[in-house]
């Protein structure tokens, strides 16, 4: 069970750089952020570099441990013959703390079912890392009214295969139609949304009580603060304006707004 001195500091800044940046790009992003947003504790900044960057972005980082770092996704099982999967413990060894498990681009490009999604989360917890499990709908089945429908079944799969565990982990809420688009959900969007996980983890006799559920889907500096302002918004996750070491410091630092 996760204690109070375990609780990570809210909002959760996370980045997820997807297929970008490789080791010397990682390096040079660091150095850029590290002076552009100089260390604060009272929120949990998280960088998800390609695995293959990890190491010099972790070597990059020098004494600034107030930014976490983690991987974009982890396979079951701790070794073995899974061409072009990363192990948990080896993502640990390599500098990371989290890991990110059921991103929609791994469910839709790359057909990861909910009961995989569920088993890479036990694995990262297993290992010491704590997953950030996505979820989220696609356009069609929010028009179709089953936006409630997709978010219970993922997190069902999810929170059950992990059910013995530790509750140690985050939740990102990602509407699928607004990942990449430009179109992000509104504020009230999210809030509904994270109402409604939250009740779906209050539901599991409140051992998941303290869960950050962090919102993703055109994160950007200019509605960052109206998004981590919305209520039940325990923090964003970043895709594309992740890139720019600027941009990424802008939200970063955004200070949510409660208008
Ligand atoms: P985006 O990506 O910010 O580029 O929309 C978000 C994500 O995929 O986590």
């Amino acid at each position: 069970m996760t204690n109070d001195a375990d609780r990570l500091a809210t909002p959760v800044i996370a980045g997820n750089w997807k297929m970008n940046h490789g080791p010397a790009a990682a390096a040079a992003f660091m150095r850029a952020l590290a002076d552009a947003h100089p260390p604060r504790f009272d929120r949990t900044v998280i960088l998800f570099p390609p695995a293959i960057s990890l190491p010099a972005l972790a070597r990059a980082r020098a004494g600034r441990s107030d930014i976490a770092l983690g991987v974009q996704n982890v396979h079951w099982q701790a070794d073995g013959a899974f061409t072009g999967e990363t192990a948990a413990p080896m993502a640990v060894e390599a500098g990371a703390g989290f890991a990110i498990v059921g991103h929609s681009e791994r469910r839709h490009i790359f057909g990861e079912r909910d009961d995989e999604v569920g088993r890479r989360a036990a694995a990262a917890l297993e290992a010491g890392l704590r997953p950030i499990i996505c979820i989220g709908e696609t356009l069609d089945e929010r028009r179709a009214g089953r936006l409630e429908a997709v978010l219970e079944r993922q997190l069902a799969a999810a929170l059950d295969a992990i059910a013995h565990r530790d509750a140690d982990f985050l939740i990102a809420y990602e509407p699928v139609w607004a990942i990449g688009t430009g179109v992000n959900a509104t504020p009230d969007d999210a809030a509904n949304a994270h109402a409604y996980v939250r009740r779906l983890l209050d539901a599991r006799a409140g051992r998941t009580a303290g869960v950050p559920i962090l919102y993703g889907g055109s994160v950007k500096p200019d509605n960052a603060a109206d998004l981590l302002g919305a209520p039940g918004v325990d923090g964003v996750l970043v895709g594309g304006a992740s890139l720019d070491p600027r941009s990424f410091a802008a939200i970063a630092n955004a200070r949510a707004r409660e208008d």
